[in-house]
Parts: C-alpha cells; structure tokens; sequence
C-alpha cells in the first residue's frame, strides 16, 4: 500500500489527483476529478503506516463499511479501490476549523451552526446505531463510530452536515467484534468512559463523545481537557467537568441538560438512543427559534468564515491527545461562494416568493400581510386540487419569522395548514418507502429534520405511525414529510 504517487496531477484509478484537502490521524484526503468531471475526495493510508498490516486491515474494513452507508449526513463513497476510496467530496470545513475560527474570536460559535451541527451528526447516528444486517430487526448489527470528534464531522458550503472517518468504526455482533485492532482507539478527549476502560460499547459511547463535542461548541473549552492523557482519562472516567453554565453565565438551561445528560458517566443515565436525544435538541431548536434549512447554515458559515483571509490548515499529523489542548491560532478562513443547489422544490418556492413579495429574498422577513396572502392562495390552491403550489405557500408561511401577528394568523390556521398537509401526504395507511431518487439528495437543501425523518423510514411504517412516532410536533412532521413527498425521496406504496 501507499506506492502510488498522490501528486497534483497523478492518475489514480480513474481519477486525477487535484490536491491534498485533509490529514488525519491515520490517512490523508485528496480531492480529484473523474474522467466526468466530477469531483471526489479520495482518502487513503498515510504513507508512513501504509506498510503496516494492523493499519491496512482497518483501512479496507473502513472502505467496505462506509460503502454499505447510504444517509444524508454521512459522505458517501463511490467507488472503493485497491489501497484507496473515492467518496463525495464535501466542499467546505471541518468542525474543528470552525471551532478554531471561534476561539480566535473568543466566541463561542452561533447556536444556529452549533446545534444544525448536532442535528445532522444525531440524525446520522441514529442511522448508523439502527442499521441492521440482511435478516432485518432481529439482526441489529452494533454499529459504533468510536471516533466522534470535530475532525470527523464536516460542514459544506452548502450548509449540509456530513459524518466521515469511519476508520475504528466497529461492528459487534454478539461474541464476535469485527475490527482489525483491539487497542483502545480514539481520540482521548473525546473519548466516553467506557472506551477508555477498553469495555465493550454500544451508541450510547458516541452520545458521550457527541457530548464533549457539544460543550466544546458551545463554550469553546473542552469539558475534560488536563495536563497529560492520564489526568484527562481519569477525569472522563470520574465524571469530573465544569457544568457549562460554570464556563459561559446564560448558558441556555435546556442545553445545559442535554449536556449534563449526554456526559453521564454511566450509559444508562445517558439518552438510550440518538433518537431520544434528537427530541431534546427538538426542543431546544423551536425554543431559540432556530431556522435548520441548509442556506441559513450556508449563509452563517460565510459571515462566520467568510472575511478573506486564507484558509486554515486542515491537516493535523498525530492523533489529537491532551496536548491538543492549545488550539493553534487560525490563519483565517475560506471565503468561498455557497453553490446553490439546483432543487426544483426551492426553484418554485423562490418563484412564489417573487409574486407575493417582490422585494423580499429571504423567507423569514415576510411580513404578517404576507403570510397572510399566502394562507389565502394556499386556502384556492388546495380548494382547486394544486396540493403542490399550496403546500409550498404553507412552507412559506411557517418559514416566516414570528411576531405576535404572524403568530396569531398561524395559531387561527392551524387546522387548515394542517390539512393542506394532509392533503399531500393522502391516504396515511400506506406505507413509507424511500425512492429509487434517494442518490439525489445530495445538494438538495431540505431541512435537517425532514432528513431525519428520513432515517426513520425503513418500509415498515406507514405515514401515520410514522408521524406519531418520530417525536416531532404533528404540523413539523408533516411539513417534513411533505418536503420528501414534494421530491419524491420519499413514495407512499
Ligand atoms: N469527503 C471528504 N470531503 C472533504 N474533506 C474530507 C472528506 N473526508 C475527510 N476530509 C478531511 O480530511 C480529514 C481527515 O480525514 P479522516 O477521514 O478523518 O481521516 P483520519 O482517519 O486520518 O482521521 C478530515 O478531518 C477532513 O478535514
Ligand atoms: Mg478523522
């Protein structure tokens, strides 16, 4: 492994190699142009340890897994090679760039990224501790990432959230654990109790490590960081860490508990699944009024990193330890331009924009008068059998900022914006399945949370157990089944 020459230039597979984009711990990323013309990122060993057999194991155990991964919040991989993988390429950062372009700022990042962040990385852990071998249910498979951190989760220009590195991933069916090295693997800091006692894990291990994430988000410190490995193992087995609300005064109390919750040292005391946790962070979001839509994110990270400067490095060449505690100072930031993605959902949303509000861009400075028009076209619509155009004047109006007026318009429309909903959705006994289109999703901008939706839907629930069960509002979670439907992600058979 490792022989082949990764310069700029360089013919690898079937791709060309551009430049180098990423160094972990373990390999390095490149992105490359296909014969097409497509961008990929490719991943492989880094040369130093390509010779070594432990490390390759893992290696090709990484490739063959991530390639069974299918979900919007995981880079998808291509095409596996022989001591290489082409995945999607993700144009944009790591979270630990983002992280470092907040400590420079002495700020923590904007509660908007930070919890669309944790939302999509919640929404892909559900997806990963759910997934389940060729026999169904009865054969959940035990997957565990081992390796959440900020390096490992990515945010596109474009706004969507992207888990990598399934490199220590592990799978544990019963007796067997498929993996190539026993060592304790991960990055100390972010390490849960039990991975550092080396017991056996299950999701609730990447809940803790999403926890030190969160905290370091939020109060840009990291709960567990001390003087050497040692000391910071001995504090994350102990459960010693300043409470957020001790680092930044106002600490959202709300928020605070899922922290608390999530750096249990216990696995019982912690959220049982990603699932739970996703309706806590629920909570919080429509209490801070947080818009998910992939373009308020995009548009966040371009007044958050967009100022100019140069890029940032993005390699790291040695696993993070405690001594990763002195963030290097930014070198500032990419500035790139949001691509905006073709979706024609979006394109026809923006056309209805244009004819109600002619001045207006952005769908959260409709006016009450606004949102007012809108439910009446949205009322003619449905009456007239156009469930398409009124559902989308509905997702206009609730995508509107509240004040007192648009509030009280919506709260005396509940019922009727509830059955253009329903309307779309039709008949509830049937169940969901997700299309032959689910490929497409990449680049389109549908709210986090109809992705997670997504998630939920495996050909065994109809729409109706499905909206009572995903834990969301009954307007959200038609609203989100509505976008899917609208794009045919998602049928109903
Ligand atoms: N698909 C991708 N698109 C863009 N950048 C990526 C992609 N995958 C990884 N990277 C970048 O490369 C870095 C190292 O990749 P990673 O898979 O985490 O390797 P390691 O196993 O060495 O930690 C990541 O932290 C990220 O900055
Ligand atoms: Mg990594």
């Amino acid at each position: 492994m490792g022989t082949i020459d990764f310069r700029p230039g360089s013919i690898v597979g079937n791709y060309e190699i551009v430049e180098q984009i990423g160094e972990g711990g373990m390999a390095e990323v490149y992105r490359a142009r296909s014969r097409s013309g497509q961008c990929v990122a490719i991943k492989r060993l880094l040369p130093a340890i390509a010779h070594d057999q432990r490390f390759i194991d893992m290696f090709v155990l990484e490739a063959r897994l991530a390639a069974t991964l299918h979900h919007p919040n995981i880079a998808k991989v291509h095409e596996v090679g022989v001591d290489y993988f082409a995945m999607e390429l993700i144009d944009g950062h790591d979270v630990r760039t983002l992280l470092t372009a907040a400590i420079s700022r002495a700020r923590p990042m904007p509660l908007t990224i930070t919890l669309s962040i944790m939302y999509g990385t919640t929404c892909a852990l559900a997806y990963v501790h759910d997934l389940c071998g060729p026999r169904g249910p009865q054969e959940k498979l035990n997957l565990v990432h081992r390796d959440i951190s900020p390096s490992n989760i990515l945010v596109s220009f474009e706004g969507a959230i992207k888990l990598v590195d399934f490199g220590i991933a592990r799978i544990e069916t019963g007796s067997v654990t498929r993996s190539a090295s026993k060592q304790i693997k991960g990055k100390f800091p972010y390490m849960s109790p039990e991975q550092c006692r080396a017991r056996p894990l299950d999701g609730r291990s990447d809940l803790f490590s999403l926890g030190v994430v969160l905290y370091e988000l939020t109060t840009n410190t990291r709960p567990f960081d001390r003087n050497s490995e040692f000391d910071t193992l001995e504090a994350i087995v102990s459960g010693d860490y300043p409470r957020p609300s001790k680092v930044i005064p106002k600490y959202p109390a709300a928020l605070e508990e899922i922290v608390v919750r999530l750096l249990a040292t216990r696995p019982n005391d912690r959220y049982p699944t990603a699932g739970a946790l996703l309706v806590d962070l629920d909570r919080v979001i429509s209490a801070h009024d947080i818009d998910l839509s992939n373009d308020v994110l995009a548009a966040h990270i371009r007044a958050h990193l967009g100022n100019g400067e140069p890029p940032p490095p993005r390699k790291r060449t040695t696993p993070v330890t405690s001594s990763d505690a002195t963030i290097p100072t930014p070198h500032g930031e990419l500035s790139a331009e949001a691509k905006v993605p073709i979706d024609r959902i979006v394109a026809r949303a923006d056309e209805l924009m244009r004819t109600v509000a002619p001045d207006v861009t952005d769908p959260r400075d409709l006016s009450s008068e606004h949102v007012a028009q809108l439910i009446g076209r949205a009322l003619r619509w449905h009456a007239k059998g156009d469930l398409e155009s009124a559902v989308l004047a509905v997702e206009l109006t609730l995508s509107a900022a509240r004040n007192e007026t648009t509030d009280a318009l919506l709260t005396s429309n509940e019922s009727l914006i509830l059955s253009v909903l329903t309307s779309l959705i039709g008949d509830q006994t049937r169940t969901a399945v997700p299309s032959q289109y689910l490929d497409a999703l990449v680049g389109i901008a549908i709210d986090q949370r109809a992705a997670f939706l997504l998630t939920r839907i495996d050909g065994t629930l109809s729409a109706h157990e499905l909206l009572a069960t995903c834990g969301l509002p009954m307007r959200d979670a038609c609203r989100h089944l509505c976008q899917l439907l609208l794009r045919e992600i998602v049928v109903l058979v």
